[in-house]
């Protein structure tokens, strides 16, 4: 009989997380999946919880000795816009907190480790439309210099420790289950709290920034797909591009107003709007397609439909 899986999720209680761990828990048993972050839970009522700084290696590796742990979910991180504001913190949340997690995990034998990237790691000199895998990739905030570093330590430890490393290049992701942790792409879930509260909205983007974007379950469906996919067929040990909707916030203002014909909004950029020019409009994704058969299933109509359901007036 096979072992047990023990599945640790780290950074447990943001915005991913949150929703990953439920899906994890339907899929291995609640028992299985131990979520832990450096803050306490809300409702840590329906599995196992540590409390866990990922920059404290000792710790770390207590934790994966204590739960014998054979997969590891590492969410833990300072996001794009937070980032700007602390970027030493950020770098080493970031860049630390990520050796720290991949040491353990060839320490104690992990069979799986998924830490996630973004289409932060892109920059100004990228391509802007259908962004390739292989494009240039100059970011300009600390959170994208931390993730393009991230996934060359992924594809270090894959090639030299032969840790099986699996990642993702998120786009921005939109959710009802937690608010989002601190992103440039933030507006995109602000936006409908404020449609559904007050009819009105503020946005820190300009209206024409285009922006790659992605369902939380879509999200989920990939990161879940990536991990059971055949590892011999996965070409890419850094991080795939993955993609699924690409909107600006004129037109998911336009999509919310088909459902609230009077919602309106009006426009303020902030110093977000200078990391978001910085980041592609859309993503060429043709390698998590061929690879490992990704295909998302929510289009932008689906997706605002679904968010006005769950979310409370
Ligand atoms: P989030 O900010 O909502 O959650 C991050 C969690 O990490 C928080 O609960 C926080 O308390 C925890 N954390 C912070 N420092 C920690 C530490 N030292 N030790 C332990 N826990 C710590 O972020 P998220 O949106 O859930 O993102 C998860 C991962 O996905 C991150 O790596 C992020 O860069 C990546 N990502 C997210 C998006 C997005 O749109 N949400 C897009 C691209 C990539
Ligand atoms: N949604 C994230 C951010 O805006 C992108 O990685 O920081």
């Amino acid at each position: 009989m096979e072992p047990r899986e023990m599945i640790l999720v780290l950074g447990a209680n943001g915005q991913i997380g949150t929703e990953l761990v439920t899906a994890l828990r339907a899929k291995y048993g609640a028992t299985s999946v131990i979520a832990s972050d450096i803050r306490q839970a809300r409702d840590n009522s329906n599995g196992p919880f540590e409390l866990l700084d990922i920059m404290n290696p000792v710790a770390v590796n207590e934790a994966f000795a204590k739960h014998k742990v054979t997969q590891v979910y590492h969410l833990a991180a300072i996001l794009s816009a937070t980032g700007e504001q602390n970027p030493r913190l950020a770098w080493q949340v970031n860049m630390d907190g990520l050796l720290n997690v991949l040491e353990a995990s060839v320490q104690f034998g992990v069979k799986k480790v998924f830490w996630p990237s973004s289409i932060a790691v892109f920059g100004n000199h990228s391509k802007k439309r259908l962004t390739p895998q292989y494009a240039v990739t100059d970011p300009d905030t600390i959170y994208g210099i931390s993730k393009l570093a991230g996934e060359r330590w992924c594809n270090y430890y894959y090639r030299t420790r032969g840790l099986d490393v699996r990642s993702l290049r998120y786009p921005g992701l939109i959710s009802y289950g937690s608010k989002p942790g601190g992103g440039t792409t933030d507006y995109a879930v602000e936006i409908f709290y404020e449609a559904k509260a007050h009819g009105q909205y503020t946005c820190f983007l300009r209206e024409d920034q285009r922006l790659p974007m992605m369902y939380m379950p879509d999200a989920i469906k990939a990161t879940l797909a990536l991990m059971e996919a055949d590892g011999d067929k996965l070409r890419i040990r850094s991080s795939y591009n993955v993609s699924s909707l690409s909107f600006t916030p004129a037109e998911l203002a336009n999509a919310i107003k088909v459902q609230l014909p009077l919602f309106a909004v009006n426009y303020a950029p902030d110093f977000r709007q200078v990391i978001a020019e910085t980041w592609p409009g859309s993503i060429d994704d043709n390698y998590a397609r061929l690879d490992w058969g990704w295909e998302p299933d929510y289009d932008l109509q689906a997706m605002v439909a679904d968010m006005l359901v769950h979310i409370p007036n």
